[in-house]
């Protein structure tokens, strides 16, 4: 017991303090302190860092943060845990996929290493982690620099002020518990990882610098607005194969310009992107920015002023190995097996993806919906939990909005149609608007089963209604899906967002009936041919591209995982379902393209 130590001031009272953490919280890293990154020079603090599980939060309490290197033998005082020696773990990584005693752990960790630095006067020094899931405190040499808050988005901290010569150490404390005030809250299905799992970096950055830059085409010119922290008057924007080269003027850190520029416009047949840059001072920004217009006329859905059906799949960031961590070729896998299937789209549910699924579907020519993750219940009522949602949207727009592959914008997963939960979803829709004016927005809404129509009041402030249905799994009556169909009358786009069932391919799974391979095959075909009268839907995106693991599923068939892939955890065993999909999409993509070769006015 540290009774004397000077750590903690009081030891003992360190233990009877249940606001211990509150000092801690601050939501100090947010978009706000967000930089922007494309194109710079980053030193990687990627590999091996110091790591211990800290179920009780016992170093807040005690302070571990304000313990220096010291060797065991030369230390005065017992400690708890030294941060500077024991296990390491590798950054990226999701703990519970490193030790089997680590796969359930829900609680605060310790991340640490050295970070050597040699002084340059005039520069500055921001580190950005990829992110860090759930709550994350950074430290550096014994200070507390910030905190932020939202599993799947980035987030940055300037160390300038308190990085030392040589030698320094930073800190880490992630979170991962699950609580009623987070979003999501504490029920949802898909597995609660935790830890650094997306890359961690040092930028060193002149003392002005580009914090923003988000460049979109506004009718016949391409629209520039970049933020600049520091002093400056002016900026030079260039795109070399538009042959635009402009000074902007910088005004209070804001520069803005619109250019007059016909691009080729950006579309999944024609990915075409531009090498765009932005110079203020001594800094250079850099990024590869498609150019294209994404609306909603009527039920339509206008992309590049003509109709498009969304061709799509769902899919969650979850690897039988590597958890939540992605990789390059993961990535590319799930983009392969998306084309394969004949998708033009993706639903990435349902949370923010790592940010190079949008850069890699801008080359590969694949449209994307990204969201937040309100999901299911969350407490709507609490202004710090829609303070938090509402972080996490900006956080996640202000990453991906020169992604031409990102055409929506979704604020939320099912959630109950309440006072408190329009009020909440209203925001986060005027939040994306208001960061984001040239991409729809939408939400995954439940249909009113008891009336059978498409209702829900949060439709009149979205976009497209993503609509959730599962007839044929959850709901047996497939005729009411039909039923919906002719009692509703949506005056905009409807996706289905998702639709689907499970199917065991295991030596486990049964031959017929529920979570058979064959009920999930049926529930596909009879879904397509119920959703192909309806008018007014104009993409799906069902669920789900593979299977992925989830702790509130331990029936027999499913034993951790939720099955309803079309293909299995690994990645490879394609099941049944798959070609029926596959199939319905050729025939879409084929029907596509014969209206687009018939002339005007032609009959077929
Ligand atoms: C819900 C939910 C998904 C979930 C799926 C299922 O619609 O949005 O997150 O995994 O249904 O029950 O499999």
């Amino acid at each position: 017991m540290l009774e004397r130590s000077e750590l903690a001031d009081n030891a003992l009272q360190a233990l009877h303090d249940e606001d211990y953490d509150r000092p801690f919280n601050t939501q100090s890293l947010n978009a706000d302190t967000l930089i922007y990154t494309r194109g710079r020079p980053a030193q990687s603090l990627d590999g091996e860092w110091n790591f211990c599980v800290d179920l009780l939060d016992t170093g807040l309490r005690q302070k571990w943060f304000t313990l220096l290197p010291e060797a065991p033998e030369d230390r005065i005082e017992p400690w708890d845990y030294d941060p500077y020696m024991g296990d390491t773990v590798p950054v990226p990584s999701c703990w519970q996929m490193l030790k089997e005693k680590w796969y359930f752990f829900e609680g605060s960790s310790w991340y640490t290493r050295a970070l050597d630095h040699t002084p340059q006067p005039g520069r500055r020094q921001v580190l950005r982690v990829g992110a860090a899931q759930y709550d994350c405190k950074v430290f550096l040499n014994g200070e507390f620099l910030g905190n932020h808050y939202g599993g799947s988005t980035p987030f940055c901290v300037e160390l300038t002020q308190s990085l030392r010569p040589g030698q320094n150490w930073l800190m880490l404390c992630v979170n991962n518990s699950r609580t009623l005030d987070r979003v999501p809250m504490r029920n949802t299905d898909w597995f609660n990882y935790g830890g650094i799992y997306r890359e961690t970096a040092l930028y060193d950055l002149p003392q002005t610098f580009v914090r923003d830059l988000f460049v979109r085409l506004n009718r016949d010119a391409i629209q520039v607005s970049a933020q600049i922290d520091g002093d400056a008057t002016s900026a030079r924007f260039e795109i070399p194969e538009l042959n635009i080269s402009t000074e902007i003027p910088v005004v209070d850190g804001v520069a803005e310009a619109r250019i007059p520029a016909k691009p080729e416009l950006w579309s999944p047949d024609t990915p075409k992107l531009y090498d765009v840059t932005l110079r203020c001072g001594e800094d250079e920004i850099r990024d590869r920015v498609g150019f294209r217009t994404i609306a909603r006329r009527g039920t339509d859905i206008m992309l590049n002023g003509a109709p498009i059906f969304l061709r799509g799949i769902s899919v969650h960031e979850d690897d039988e190995a590597l958890g939540k961590t992605t990789t390059e070729d993961d990535l590319r896998r799930r983009f392969a097996h998306a084309k394969e299937l004949g998708c033009n789209y993706l639903r990435l549910a349902h949370y923010p993806h790592h940010e190079r699924a949008a850069e890699l579907a801008d080359e590969l020519g694949l449209m994307l919906w990204e969201e937040v993750p309100v999901y299911w219940a969350i407490d709507f009522a609490n202004p710090a939990t829609l303070r938090d949602a509402d972080n996490q949207l900006r956080e996640l727009i202000r990453r991906d909005r020169n992604r031409a592959s990102v055409i929506i914008w979704s604020i939320g997963n099912e959630n109950p149609d309440t006072d408190a939960r329009l009020a909440f979803m209203r925001q986060l829709a005027e939040t994306a608007k208001s960061e984001d004016p040239t991409r729809l927005t939408s939400a995954a809404c439940l249909v009113n089963h008891a009336r059978l129509k498409i209702e829900d009041r949060l439709a009149q402030h979205i976009d497209v209604i993503g609509l959730n249905e599962y007839y044929g799994w959850y709901e047996e009556n497939f005729d009411e899906l039909g039923e919906i169909g002719r009692n509703s009358a949506p005056d905009r786009p409807v996706v289905i967002s998702e639709t689907g069932a499970d199917g065991d391919h295991t030596p486990h799974g049964p031959k017929r009936g529920l979570f058979s391979l064959a009920y999930q095959d049926e529930v596909y075909r009879k879904q397509i041919a119920t959703l192909r009268e309806l008018d007014y839907v104009k993409g799906m995106s069902p669920w789900i591209l593979y299977d992925f693991r989830v702790e509130r599923r331990q029936g027999i068939f499913q034993r951790g995982w939720n099955r309803k892939g079309l293909i299995a955890a690994d990645k490879e065993t394609k099941k049944p379902a798959f070609q029926v999909l596959a199939a319905y999409y050729a025939e879409r993509a084929a029907d596509e393209t014969r209206a687009r070769t018939i002339p005007e006015g032609a009959t077929t």
